[in-house]
């Protein structure tokens, strides 16, 4: 037997003991002769030397290398459905689950059908506005019972609030009574004087049936048209205890006495007590009989009166 070289496997750098013995001509040294010599292949051992991969030997030492480095460069495959759920998506869902009931309870407005209900704008419903066709015109009113039966409803709707249906008003609150105020119905009461009160509003002290209030009484004369503030003031002063208009075709307070109060005085503060005594009683805002001189020492601008309180 002999290796590729020409050595006689059995003779050369064999140990003596490793001679075929008597009965063989050959020995497991020999037999393993050709492995090992791969093996200590200085090629094979060398690291610069080390042959392609793909051609390495077959039972090559780099073998067991190589399955390290496979083992050590691959990672376990990802498998789907058992990823726990990112903690900044329940942020984001509870953000807006927050969000939405803070603007649904914001925003329902009782959940009631007319309040963002626009078709009534197109409509033309019951809402007075310039979309919705010409409004009606307002009613003519002549007789103080036509007046004061006008007047039962906005009075209804705008003063009772602070008046109070029996007309007394509230002291713990500083709303004073209309009924039997001599502001109203008495020797304080002037279609001018009543006019301005509901037109521009009421502050500062003022004494009613010889209480002094001090409250706030608002303006509604960009809320109320003049026919409503003159049936209001009418129907405050022909209703509970006041009967001051017992003449049903001559009325008081007057429609026209409302325009043009709101025409003579344009905007302004409201008013007080003081500039309420500064409007003489007899003083009307309409237009004076032909021969009549016209008085008018009412109307002060409204930042005299205002800045200066007297009295
Ligand atoms: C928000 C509450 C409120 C409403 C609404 C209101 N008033 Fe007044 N009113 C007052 C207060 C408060 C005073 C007293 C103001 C003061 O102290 O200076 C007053 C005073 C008056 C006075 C003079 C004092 C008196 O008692 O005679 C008259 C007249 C009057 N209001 C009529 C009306 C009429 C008519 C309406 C409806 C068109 C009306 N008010 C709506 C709160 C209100």
């Amino acid at each position: 037997m002999t290796d590729p070289n020409g050595h006689d496997l059995r003779t050369d750098g064999v140990p003596e003991s490793d001679r075929p013995g008597p009965g063989g001509e050959d020995s497991v040294m020999a037999l393993h002769r050709a492995a090992m010599d791969v093996m200590n292949d200085p090629v094979m051992l060398s690291a610069e030397g080390t042959p392609d991969e793909d051609e390495a030997a077959p039972g090559g030492q780099d073998t067991v290398q190589r399955m390290q480095d496979i083992l050590m460069r691959e990672q376990a495959e990802p498998r789907d459905g058992f990823e726990p759920v990112p903690f900044w998506v329940a942020v984001v869902c509870g953000g807006l689950l927050m969000w939405g009931g803070y603007y649904l309870g914001t925003n329902n407005a009782d959940f009631r059908a007319d309040v963002y209900d626009t078709s009534e704008f197109r409509l033309g419903g019951d809402l007075r506005l310039p979309a919705g066709g010409p409004a009606p015109p307002d009613p003519e009113l002549k007789t103080v019972a036509e007046y004061v039966k006008v007047g039962a409803d906005v009075y209804r709707r705008v003063c009772v609030a602070c008046h109070k249906p029996d007309g007394n008003g509230d002291p713990s609150q500083q709303y004073p009574p209309l009924n039997g105020s001599e502001w109203v119905a008495g020797a304080e009461a002037s279609p001018a004087r009543l006019s301005r009160v509901v037109l521009y509003g009421l502050h500062r002290p003022i004494t009613v049936k010889g209480k002094s209030f001090n409250g706030q009484m608002p303006a509604q004369g960009g809320v109320l048209k003049d026919y409503e503030i003159a049936a209001a003031i009418m129907f405050a002063r022909n209703t509970w205890d006041n009967k001051a208009d017992p003449n049903d075709a001559n009325p008081a307070v007057t429609t026209a006495a409302v325009k043009a109060a709101r025409d003579k005085t344009g905007k302004r503060d409201p008013m007080t007590e003081t500039d309420l005594k500064a409007i003489s009683l007899d003083q009307s805002d309409l237009p004076p009989p032909a021969n009549a001189p016209k008085t008018d020492k009412a109307d002060a601008p409204p930042a005299k009166s205002d800045a200066a309180p007297k009295g």
